[in-house]
């Protein structure tokens, strides 16, 4: 059976710590289910570690959408939360329902996320109201990412952790079913996750949340370059992977694979039917 809001919800109160990570595709939907992630998240985050971009601001609803089918239709147990991308729910209230609706009707994810504070408490309650759960994103909002000037810590003035504590009031008001809370101090997370008593996801927001949430191919380092400070290098795959596929161009390379142990053969009779055939056409 797969996870539902309540039972996410119900981890919090029984002090279960909730493991969720992002997937995009077969293998990394297959792995984080057989692993036991609880929720997995089909993130822009895709923007830059599938498509390579800088940032996740290019993503598309049509994208995620595409992704999410694929993650959905890979597993049974975990729930699966769509990312809102870019510009699909800021419009207005109408349109983020209209894009909501879709993400989960043509995906079958379990419920959809958006990042954004109390201005977007309105759009949330209207989401909810629809009948699809929403969950929140607060503080590093990636796709704010040329308003906070770069991937910084978000809420270290006094005034800015006010901020985000009466933000994830007003999300939890309006009906989101758990938030994301991103690059924020941990004092910060731990007061918001003993505040609110919809569950709180961190990354990059201290020990202290109800959960957390990590991007697969940070955890698994499958792409090369500096490890972010949030994160911590579960596997180096990256160098592995690369050695591997380094010796497949050398064997290629001297001709020692493929072997007769990777090739079919054909039935001898066949094989004299056509040299008969090859050399008469040759002559
Ligand atoms: O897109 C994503 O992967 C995310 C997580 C980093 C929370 O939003």
């Amino acid at each position: 059976m797969r996870r539902n809001i309540q039972e996410i919800q119900q981890s919090k109160r029984l002090k279960q710590r909730i493991p969720m990570i992002t997937a995009y595709d077969a293998m990394s939907a297959i792995i984080a289910e057989e692993a036991g992630a609880e929720i997995i998240l089909v993130g822009d985050s895709l923007g830059m570690v599938f498509q390579g971009h800088d940032h996740t601001i290019p993503v598309t609803i049509d994208q995620i959408i595409y992704h999410a089918e694929i993650v959905v239709r890979m597993t049974q147990r975990p729930l699966i939360v769509g990312d809102m991308p870019f510009m699909s729910y800021a419009i207005s209230p109408e349109k983020a329902r209209e894009n909501a609706a879709r993400l989960m009707q043509e995906s079958g994810v379990g419920a959809v996320k958006l990042e954004g504070g109390r201005y977007m408490a309105p759009t949330v309650r209207s989401i909810v109201k629809s009948g699809i759960p929403v969950m929140g994103h607060l503080g590093l909002t990636p796709q704010s990412i040329h308003q906070h000037g770069g991937f910084r810590v978000q809420g270290k003035r006094h005034s800015d952790a006010r901020a985000l504590i009466q933000a994830a009031d007003a999300l939890q008001i309006a009906g989101a079913f758990a938030i994301v809370l991103e690059l924020v101090p941990a004092e910060v997370a731990a007061l918001i996750s003993q505040k609110l008593d919809i569950p709180i996801i961190g990354i990059g927001a201290g020990p202290q949340c109800d959960g957390e949430v990590q991007v697969f191919h940070d955890l698994l380092t499958l792409l090369p370059g500096k490890a972010h400070r949030h994160t911590q290098r579960f596997a180096e795959l990256h160098p592995i992977m690369t050695q591997a596929i380094k010796e497949y161009v050398v064997a290629v390379r001297d001709g020692v694979f493929p072997t007769e142990q990777q090739s079919a053969r054909l039935p001898a009779e066949i094989y004299d039917a056509l040299l008969e055939e090859f050399a008469a056409s040759a002559e």
